[in-house]
Formats: structure tokens, C-alpha cells, sequence
């Protein structure tokens, strides 16, 4: 029987003067603090207020859960270092779509699917030739996303569960062929196909740097850092990108044009863009004996510019995928010989530097999952305005399961925010020449 959430005995009391007061239930999921139900002050013309939605519980789910006090990150309930030590990438998606990991004939039948749905259409190749060859890989995503529409539309029931699986197979298997493509046609080389006999990671790194012209080897290091690094970024909780899909799902609209909002959104310096401007910006540092410069811009409330990287809006500690990002870090650049490697040298000293500063510490700022994947993508080759279209390859499959999970949910309906209005009053129109 799955979890739902449950109303505790307590209710919340909300005094208004003038008013009697209103009483609120408390209810409360498998874990995590207790959530004041608000749904009934619609009724009586009551909005809250929560620009951000800080405070906000969106919805209920029994996907992803986050601890952000003591830094926990949970996929179905399992700790995100054991899982990116313990499995694989197709094995967290297996997970994060069904709720179970698989068992060795489940997780072949899944691979299978995967694997034999890694084609796109051939006529998706010249929509690519639609874009600049100098466009932002991420602006291609964006517009290609939203095209597999076009592709999958009419034959579409989202409210078949088995057309949904079949949704979820597909974008999880032509992702990678779509980024690597983007990439592909950044640079004016051959789109490469996928190979069936490779793994997961493997596949998106063939296509992404084989060409027709020699032997491409994937070195299974950096095809382990490569799934690890995917599997650190499947799902978060309703971050920014995955209330984006969830909003534009809760009208009806079609998956993969969801997935393209998902994309757009992730896409900010804000959210899933951190990781390319955390590396420019350690680029721009350059030597350690820069850093305190940009502490002391991170510091000043005058000056727009954050440290990329840094600060989470619900971890308060240390980004556990963080953790396992930088021991990555360090093992690819092992295997790849990269000793000094200058960027590494200012991230661990910024690091070092910003963990014992007064400002930081006070507001809770750690290193999150962007501050060591731009290292990582950097030393394995990944061109720096990739690194968002690989944050949007792993995160699809969170996506998608919680597209999937709000389609199954009782409580789902269209997202409909209200507001407080601070425009003009009532007022009427002029004729013109009294204007
Ligand atoms: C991701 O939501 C998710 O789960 C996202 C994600 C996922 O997996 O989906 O985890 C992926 O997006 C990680 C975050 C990547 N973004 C960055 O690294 C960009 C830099 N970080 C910041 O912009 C910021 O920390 C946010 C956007 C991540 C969080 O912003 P909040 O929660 O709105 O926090 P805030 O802006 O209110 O900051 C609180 C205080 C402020 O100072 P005061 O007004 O209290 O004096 O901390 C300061 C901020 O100025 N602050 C920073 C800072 N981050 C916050 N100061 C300097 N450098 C920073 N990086």
C-alpha cells in the first residue's frame, strides 16, 4: 500500500482580527517536518504569501527526499552515495520511475528498452540545420525537446500508464543521442549514432567524441565518473526545473513540451546553468591569490556577482552530492595523469577560504553539486557550454518520474498561483485627446 500523507490529531489556529479564527490541519509525510494545510483559506479569501515558495509545499511525492539541515539526499529512500557507488545510471532510473530497484531480469528488460529507442527520427537531424552554428547547445535542446512533440502527439494518451512508460523510455534513451547531437553540430562534425553494445555513459560518450574517421575507446574510468556524475544529478526534490514540468504537465500539455520547460528553466545561472558559470568564474579567478577578491565581490550587496557553486536553497551543510563530486574529481584526474591542475588547486582553496568566513558560515553557504562537475566535465573534454545539457540529460528522468507520479496523483489539478496586486486602482478610459 503506498505512503500517503496523514493528517495529524494538532491543527494549526490562524487569528485574524475581526475574524473567527481558522483552523488548519497539520499533516504529515514518511519523513520530513510537518506541513500546515492551507487549502482552505482560499475558501475563505484568504492567499498566502511566498514569493519563491520558500516556505511552500507544492505538492505531495513519494520520489526524491532531501534532509537540507544534515545534508541527506534520498532517491525511493535510498542514500544518494550508496546508490552512486552501488548501481547504475539505468538502475536509478529504473528506481526513480517505479519506486524499486530492479532485479537482474527487470533490469535487462529495462536496458533492453532503453537501448532499442536510442534512434531519433531521422528527419529530427535537419531540424538541427534550423539553428545558428554558433547557438548555445542548450537553446538547441530547448527547441529540439519541444519538437519530439511534434513526433509523439496524436497517439499520446497521458492518462495510459502504459503510454507513459513508454514516454519515459523514450526520452530517457534519446537524450543523450539529442545532447550529444547538439554537440555534434556545435562543433560542424558528423552526428555519430548510438551503439547498442555499449553501456549507458559509454554510448553518450561515443557519440559524443567518435568520429567516422578512427577507433574511438571509452575509457572505463571516466565511462564510471560519467555515469556516477549522471546519476548525482537524476532528481532533486521540486527544485526550479521540476516544478517547470510539473506546472506546464498539470494543464494536459504534452511530456516532451513539459521536458522543454524543464530545460529552459534548468538552463539559469541560478539553477542547472551554475556548473558552466562556476567553472568560467574559477577560470576567471585563476590563481589562488585572487580568491580573496572575489570573496570580498560575493561578500558586497552592491555587487550582483555569487560565488557559482556555492549555496543551496534547502541544504544548510554540505551538498552531499557535492562530496561524492569531488572524490570523482580527484579519481579522474588520476587516471587522466592531470596533476596540477590549476582550476582544482583555486575550487579546494576557494572552498577552504569561503567554509571559515564569517559570511558563509553564517548563511549556511556550502559547496552544492555544481561546485567539482565543471572540473570533472572539463578534464573528460566536455566543452564548457555542454555542462548544462549533461545537468539536463541526468535530470530528464526526474523530470518525467514526477510528470508521470503528478498524472497518477488524486490530489493533482492545474497550477494556479494567485498574487497580491500592487498595480493602479480602478480607473476609466480617456478619449485620446483627453489623454
Ligand atoms: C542547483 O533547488 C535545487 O535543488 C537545485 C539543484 C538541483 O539539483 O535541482 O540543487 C541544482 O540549482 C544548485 C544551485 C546552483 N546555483 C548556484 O550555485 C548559484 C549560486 N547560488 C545562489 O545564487 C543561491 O545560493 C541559490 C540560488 C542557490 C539559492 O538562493 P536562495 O535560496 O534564494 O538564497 P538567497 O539568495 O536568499 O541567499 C541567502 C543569503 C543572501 O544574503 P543575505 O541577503 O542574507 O545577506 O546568502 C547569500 C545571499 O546574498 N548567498 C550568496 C550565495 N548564495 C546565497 N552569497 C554569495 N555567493 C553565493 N553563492
Amino acid at each position: 500500500m503506498e505512503n500517503k500523507a496523514q493528517q495529524s490529531e494538532q491543527f494549526a489556529t490562524l487569528n485574524i482580527p475581526g475574524k473567527d479564527p481558522i483552523e488548519l490541519p497539520i499533516i504529515e509525510g514518511t519523513m520530513g517536518p510537518e506541513v500546515i494545510d492551507i487549502r482552505a483559506l482560499g475558501k475563505q479569501g484568504y492567499f498566502t504569501y511566498d514569493p519563491g515558495f520558500v516556505s511552500t509545499a507544492s505538492c505531495s511525492s513519494r520520489i526524491t527526499f532531501i534532509d537540507g539541515a544534515k545534508g541527506v539526499l534520498l532517491y525511493r529512500g535510498y542514500p544518494i552515495d550508496q546508490l552512486a557507488t552501488k548501481t547504475d545510471y539505468l538502475q536509478v532510473c529504473y528506481l526513480l520511475l517505479k519506486g524499486e530497484l530492479p532485479n537482474k531480469a527487470e533490469y535487462k528488460n529495462f536496458e533492453y528498452q532503453v537501448k532499442h529507442h536510442t534512434l531519433i527520427h531521422e528527419q529530427i537531424t535537419s531540424l538541427f540545420k534550423a539553428f545558428r552554428r554558433d547557438s548555445h547547445p542548450m537553446a538547441v535542446m530547448c527547441g529540439i525537446a519541444g519538437a519530439l512533440s511534434a513526433f509523439y502527439h496524436d497517439n499520446l494518451d497521458i492518462y495510459d500508464p502504459e503510454h507513459r512508460e513508454k514516454t519515459a523510455i523514450r526520452l530517457i534513451s534519446k537524450i543523450p543521442t539529442l545532447a550529444a547531437m547538439s554537440y555534434k553540430y556545435s562543433i560542424g562534425h558528423p552526428f555519430v549514432y548510438p551503439r547498442n553494445e555499449l553501456s549507458y555513459a559509454a554510448n553518450f560518450l561515443h557519440m559524443m567524441f567518435s568520429t567516422p574517421c578512427e577507433e574511438y575507446k571509452v575509457n572505463p574510468v571516466i565511462e564510471r565518473a560519467m555515469d556516477r556524475i549522471f546519476i548525482l544529478h537524476a532528481d532533486h526534490e521540486q527544485n526550479a526545473s521540476t516544478s517547470s514540468v510539473r506546472l506546464a504537465g498539470s494543464s494536459g500539455a504534452n511530456p516532451y513540451a513539459c521536458i522543454a520547460a524543464g530545460i529552459a528553466s534548468l538552463w539559469g545561472p541560478a539553477h542547472g546553468g551554475a556548473n558552466e558559470a562556476c567553472l568560467r568564474m574559477l577560470e576567471q579567478i585563476g590563481t589562488i591569490d585572487r580568491i580573496p577578491e572575489f570573496i570580498a565581490r560575493a561578500k558586497d550587496k552592491n555587487d550582483p556577482f555569487r560565488l557559482s557553486g556555492f549555496g543551496h536553497r534547502v541544504y544548510k551543510a554540505y551538498d552531499p552530492r557535492a562530496v561524492v563530486m569531488r572524490d570523482t574529481c580527484h579519481e579522474v584526474l588520476a587516471e587522466l595523469n592531470i596533476q596540477d591542475h590549476p582550476i582544482l588547486d583555486v575550487a579546494t582553496e576557494l572552498e577552504h577560504i569561503a567554509l571559515s568566513d564569517e559570511y558563509f558560515i553564517q548563511r549556511n553557504l556550502y559547496p552544492n553539486v555544481d561546485f567539482y562537475s565543471g572540473i570533472i566535465l572539463n578534464a573528460i573534454g566536455i566543452p564548457t557550454n555542454m555542462f548544462t545539457v549533461i545537468f539536463a540529460l541526468a535530470r530528464t528522468i526526474g523530470w518525467i518520474s514526477h510528470w508521470n507520479e503528478m498524472q497518477e496523483m488524486p490530489e493533482s489539478r492545474i497550477g494556479r498561483p494567485r498574487q497580491i496586486y500592487i498595480g493602479k486602482p480602478l480607473r476609466q478610459v480617456k478619449a485620446m485627446h483627453h489623454r
